[in-house]
C-alpha cells in the first residue's frame, strides 16, 4: 500500500544524503563532518538533544549568565571595564592583573563590593545547567565566572571547572593561610579595612580572593579536565561570554569536528573566518555551517526557549522556584 509519511522519510533522506556528498565535493569536508542537526536552530538542537540523546554535554559561560542576578558583566557598554574611572588605572583590566595588584591591591578591594554583592541567586540559566546535571547528561560546567552561582544552584562541585577561580576562598600572599567567603565578605564590606590582611600576628601579608588574575596560571583541573572533556563531546552549549579571553575561548575548537555548537548570547561572538577560510572559530555566520547555531538574545530567554522545546519547561520552573526558597540561607561550604 502506498504509505505517504514513509515516502516522504525516504526522500528526505536521500534529499540530506544528496546535500551531504555535494558538501563533501565542494568544501572537502570529510564523512565525520556531516551535519547531525536537522535544522541549524534551537530547535535543530532540541530535536538533536531528543533524538540523539547526547550524553557528554559541555557547558561553558561567561559573565552573561549572571548579569540577570546583578552582577555586571565585564566588557558591555555598563560593563566592568567601563566603569573603572575614578581608580587611575593605567588600563581598564589593570584591576585583575597581579603584577598591578601586587603594588597596587587597594583599587581591586575597593571594587570587590559590586563584584561580590550580597544575597545573589542563580538564574534560570543556572538552573537550566542544573537541570542538564539532573537528566544525567552534562559532562562538564566550564565557567569563567568567579560568583560560585553554578554551586548556590546546587551543581556538585566535580561537574564545574572555574576556570577563573572563585571567591569561595582566598589565599594570604604571604603564608598561604586560607580563608573562606565569609571572613573576606567581611572584610571587603567592613569601612574600616582597605585591603584584607592575615591574622596571623607574625604575618600580615595581603589576603587575596582565589581568582585568577592576567599573569596567573589557570587551576591544574581547567587543564586535566579539558583533557579528557572535550574529545567525549556530543553537544556543547556556550552561553554569556565575550569569547575573548584565553585559554578559555579556544575550548570551543577541543570538539570533534561533527559536535553541534549552540551559541546563546546578546551579541554575534567568536565568529569565525567567510567561507572557504579555514574554521578558526564558530561557523554560524559561514555558507558551509553545519553544526553551529547562534541564538540572538539573553541567556535566561535563550534557556527557556529551549527547555520548552524539550518539554522540560515545567521542571525547569520547578528548579528555580524550589531555588528561590532553598537559597534564602547561604548553603553549606559557601
Ligand atoms: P564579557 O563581559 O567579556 O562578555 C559577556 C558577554 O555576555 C557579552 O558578549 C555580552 O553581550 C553578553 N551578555 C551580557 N548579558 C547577557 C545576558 N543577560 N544574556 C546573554 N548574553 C549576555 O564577559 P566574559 O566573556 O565572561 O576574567 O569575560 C571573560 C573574562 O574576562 C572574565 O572571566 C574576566 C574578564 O577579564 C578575569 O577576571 C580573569
Ligand atoms: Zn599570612
Amino acid at each position: 500500500m502506498f504509505n505517504r509519511e514513509k515516502v516522504s522519510n525516504i526522500y528526505s533522506k536521500f534529499v540530506q544524503s544528496f546535500e551531504n556528498a555535494l558538501n563533501t565535493v565542494v568544501y572537502g569536508e570529510k564523512p565525520s563532518t556531516l551535519s547531525k542537526l536537522s535544522e541549524l536552530s534551537l530547535k535543530g538542537v532540541a530535536n538533536y538533544i531528543k533524538e540523539c540523546k547526547p550524553k557528554n554535554v559541555i557547558v561553558m559561560t561567561g559573565a552573561g549568565t549572571s548579569t540577570s542576578a546583578g552582577i555586571p558583566d565585564f566588557r558591555s557598554s555598563t560593563g566592568v571595564y567601563s566603569c573603572l574611572q575614578e581608580y587611575n588605572l593605567p588600563h581598564p583590566q589593570a584591576i585583575f592583573d597581579i603584577s598591578y595588584f601586587e603594588s597596587h591591591p587597594e583599587p581591586f578591594f575597593r571594587f570587590a563590593k559590586t563584584l561580590f554583592p550580597k544575597n545573589v541567586k542563580p538564574t534560570p540559566a543556572h538552573y537550566f545547567v542544573k537541570l542538564l546535571e539532573k537528566k544525567g547528561i552534562l559532562k562538564r560546567w566550564y565557567t569563567q565566572n568567579i560568583d560560585a552561582l553554578e554551586f548556590l544552584a546546587g551543581m556538585p562541585e566535580e561537574k564545574v571547572v572555574t576556570a577563573h577561580g572563585s571567591h569561595l576562598t582566598s589565599t594570604c600572599r604571604s603564608c598561604g593561610k586560607k580563608y573562606d567567603r565569609k571572613w573576606m565578605t567581611e572584610k571587603i564590606f567592613d569601612p574600616n579595612t582597605l585591603v584584607p590582611h592575615c591574622d596571623t600576628e607574625s604575618c600580615r601579608g595581603v589576603v587575596k580572593p582565589d581568582i585568577i588574575f592576567f599573569g596567573e596560571a589557570l587551576p591544574r583541573r581547567f587543564m586535566t579536565c579539558s583533557f579528557e572533556d572535550f574529545p567525549k563531546c556530543d553537544l556543547l552549549i556556550i552561553m554569556g561570554t565575550s569569547l575573548v579571553v584565553q585559554p578559555f575561548a579556544a575550548l570551543v575548537h577541543e570538539v570533534a569536528d561533527d559536535v553541534p555548537r549552540l551559541l546563546i548570547n546578546l551579541e554575534d561572538v567568536g565568529g569565525d573566518s567567510p567561507a572557504g577560510a579555514s574554521s578558526t572559530g564558530l561557523c554560524y555566520a559561514r555558507k558551509d555551517n553545519m553544526r553551529d547555531v547562534f541564538w540572538k538574545g539573553t541567556c535566561d530567554e535563550g534557556v527557556k526557549a529551549l527547555a520548552e522545546l524539550l518539554d522540560w519547561e515545567l521542571e525547569l520552573q520547578e528548579m528555580i522556584a524550589e531555588g528561590e526558597v532553598k537559597f534564602t540561607t547561604a548553603p553549606p561550604n559557601v
